[in-house]
């Protein structure tokens, strides 16, 4: 099986706990966007309805749009279930995100939903959040040099998309810190908010529920502990 083929049968068995009546989050990526079309054909055949959707970026919006989900505002209901992928998933469910640079509005929508399911293929499992990925963090246009040598304190950031860089949907910039692995990532965490110019953080630590895992062999479930 090829990687887009893991990513879109771990989005598929993350969108059977989707039931009809449901406030989604929709989450942002390619593995993701997989999620989005399975929700939109489930809600054209009639297998769902009356499911609508938050979504987390505005290519997930425009996606959402073509499929037919119907959105609504953060906030005007409760969100049952996000779906969204990952760049690194930790053996206790904390995960490194905000690759494709939405991980302010992922993690609004994550924390706010009752369940968060993470989708990803096999690629994705570390023993330890920062070993492979960068860590992502999205911060304030305004004192950027300041803010750059605060984080310099924790690892190398790199500001992405150098000269000419790259602004998130918010208006913001977004850093990717090299780290050494991270021991605790709820710790580093803290530290890096309490740099006044971060932002939110690609640090996502206690927030998913259950993980759906895409190998070879099929399409594995990793409940976070006492998630059930
Ligand atoms: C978007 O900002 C990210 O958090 C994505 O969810 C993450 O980068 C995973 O992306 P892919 O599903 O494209 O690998």
């Amino acid at each position: 099986m090829d990687r887009d083929r893991m990513k879109a049968a771990a989005a598929v068995a993350a969108v059977d706990e989707v039931v009809s009546g449901m406030v989604l989050g929709l989450g942002t990526g390619s593995t993701a966007a997989h999620a989005v079309r399975e929700i939109g054909l489930r809600l054209e055949d009639g297998r769902l309805a009356n499911v609508s959707g938050v979504p987390t970026s505005i290519a997930t919006e425009e996606l959402s749009r073509q499929v037919g989900i119907p959105l609504i505002d953060p906030g005007s209901a409760s969100i049952d279930l996000a779906i969204d992928g990952a760049d690194e998933i930790a053996p206790d469910l904390a995960l490194t995100k905000g690759g494709g640079g939405a991980l302010l509005r992922e993690k609004v929508i994550a924390a706010a939903a009752t369940r968060f399911a993470v989708i990803s293929d096999d690629s994705k499992l570390v023993q330890a959040l920062g070993s492979t990925f960068d860590i992502p963090v999205e911060i304030a246009q305004f004192g950027l040099g300041i803010t750059l040598v605060a984080l310099s304190e924790l690892g190398s950031p790199q500001l992405r998309g150098g000269d000419d860089p790259f602004v998130s949907d918010n208006g913001n910039y977004i850093v990717d810190l090299a780290v050494a692995p991270i021991g605790v990532p709820a710790a580093f965490d803290r530290a890096l908010q309490a740099i006044p110019g971060v932002l939110a953080t690609g640090l996502f630590v206690g927030i998913a529920h259950v993980a759906y895992v895409a190998g070879a062999a099929g399409v594995r479930r990793i409940d976070a502990l006492g998630s059930g």
